[in-house]
């Protein structure tokens, strides 16, 4: 375990339990750690990272009472409640212990936007506090008009209304945002909505996101929050290279070396992040679509990810005798260094912000099939925004599966000015966060904020 030696002062950081949102928050700790701050993690015993990846780090877990609770994803919304509500206690206690007992001067808790209990264990204590969110802009704008729309008595949406875009929200569609428009929303959703985007006047917000992608939508934040905040992303980016990362689930080095041996630029890498599941359906026409498509594919298929199967054992009869060795399926892949790889052109994606972000950094161009959440955000703005991806109409059909692999892959002149807009975003992105850039310079904001705590 890591020893605090306070050179710039201590950083208490408090991640949620997810990869989607863990990975970040430890990206954030060694970006901190880098600039001279001693970092503790305060996390949920529940899912705890393992410490023996971050050795610099100081990890505390907090007793959650989540022992005998059901933490599937059915009951994420109760068990974010749950942690809401167990940890704010046991924080205090382990802070006032390292500062009083310990004489350790705490400059500030980041945490994460999920972890709202944090920011009233700040308050209760008289320390500054800043929230760190782990998806985009323009997801956190959506939730404001989902609040809207409710107080309004507007849900639910009828069907008529759900191609009419939001105002002010464009691209997006009344059916994009990120909750079922098509029902009335539980009061439980809207209470966590309501927590979720309450900002303390005197809290600043962390992004990890860019100017490069979100310029105007940072702009219109500002015009709403009147506090700080830092687009310091991508920021895997911005980590030093030295660092390592922290992953749920083992990860298959074997397809690098399959990857080697394919050209480039013709592989498809297909994933959809640690939480999405589909139905045995769509696994059985992906399969297909993707056998038709005469396409080389890395396929990460988590286990339990095919709802009612271990793993593969749904796929179809007669699929991995006719795809050979074009195809590689893994149970989680070195994601960052297979879309690094010159041998992958496309990204098969559920569009979570830490995949679309890696992506993106590599500039490769994307087949979006979103499932719940800032993913139907994200895959929005993907196609529509940045213009470097294609949605995946159907993906329980074939046909389409087959036709949009070769829309992407095959290089017409769609597929071509795909390519070169990733390109163009990658080169901008690498100059962000170069000295002079936006998420460098934020960067630089934000360390002297901590430094010199807001009023
Ligand atoms: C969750 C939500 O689902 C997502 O919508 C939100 O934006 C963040 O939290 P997740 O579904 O896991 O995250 O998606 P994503 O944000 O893309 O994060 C997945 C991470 O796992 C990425 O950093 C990716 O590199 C990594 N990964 C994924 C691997 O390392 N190997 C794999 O095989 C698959």
């Amino acid at each position: 375990m890591g020893s605090v030696s306070a050179k710039k002062g201590v950083i208490v950081l408090v991640p949620y339990c997810l990869q989607g949102h863990m990975t970040p928050m430890l990206q954030l700790a060694s970006i901190l750690h880098s600039k001279g701050f001693s970092i503790i993690v305060a996390h949920t015993k529940f899912s705890s990272p393992n410490p023996s990846d971050h050795p610099e780090f100081i990890f505390h877990a907090l007793p959650d009472k989540l022992n005998g609770f059901d933490t599937s994803f059915m009951n994420l919304l109760n068990v974010m409640e749950a942690i809401n509500s167990n940890c704010g206690g046991p924080l205090v206690d382990y802070l006032v212990e390292i500062m009083k007992d310990k004489g350790q001067v705490i400059s500030c808790i980041i945490h994460d936007a999920i972890m709202y209990f944090a920011e009233a264990v700040a308050s209760q204590l008289n320390l500054p506090s800043m929230v760190l969110r782990t998806s985009n802009v323009a997801f956190m704008e959506s939730h404001r008009d989902i609040l809207r729309l409710h107080s309004e008595n507007r849900f639910p949406l009828p069907d008529s209304e759900l191609e009419n875009p939001v105002p002010g929200l464009d691209p997006l569609r009344f059916k994009d945002l990120p909750v079922s428009v098509s029902s009335r929303i539980h009061d439980k959703i809207i209470e966590f909505f309501e927590s979720y985007m309450n900002i303390r006047s005197n809290a600043a917000i962390i992004w990890n996101t860019t100017q490069v992608l979100e310029k105007y939508a940072l702009n219109k934040l500002h015009h709403h929050y009147k506090v700080p905040s830092f687009a310091v992303g991508p920021f895997h980016k911005m980590v030093p290279a030295s660092s390592s990362t922290t992953s749920y689930i083992n990860e298959d080095r074997g397809c690098i070396e399959w990857l080697d041996k394919q050209a480039p630029n013709s592989v498809l890498y297909m994933s959809l992040g640690s939480l999405s599941t589909i139905d045995e359906k769509e696994l059985e026409e992906t399969a297909w679509g993707l056998a038709n498509s005469d396409q080389p594919f890395l396929w990460v298929i988590r286990p339990s990810s095919v709802n009612g199967s271990g793993w593969i054992e749904h796929l179809p009869e007669g699929f991995q005798e006719m795809v050979g060795d074009r195809g590689l399926i893994v149970k989680w892949a070195p994601q960052k260094e297979v879309l690094a790889h010159p041998a992958v052109g496309g990204f098969w994606s559920h569009c979570g912000w830490n995949s679309t972000l890696e992506s993106i950094c590599e500039a490769v161009p994307m087949i979006c099939r979103p499932c719940f959440s800032d993913q139907i955000v994200n895959s929005r703005y993907i196609t529509h925004v940045w213009k470097v991806g294609l949605e995946l109409e159907q993906p329980s059909d074939r046909r389409v599966v087959e036709k949009t692999i070769r829309r992407l892959m095959v290089a017409d002149s769609e597929g071509k000015e795909m390519r070169q807009r990733m390109l163009d975003l990658k080169t901008q992105i690498e100059s962000s966060v170069q000295k002079g850039g936006s998420s460098y310079n934020s960067l630089n904001d934000l360390v002297n904020i901590v430094l010199i705590p807001l009023p």
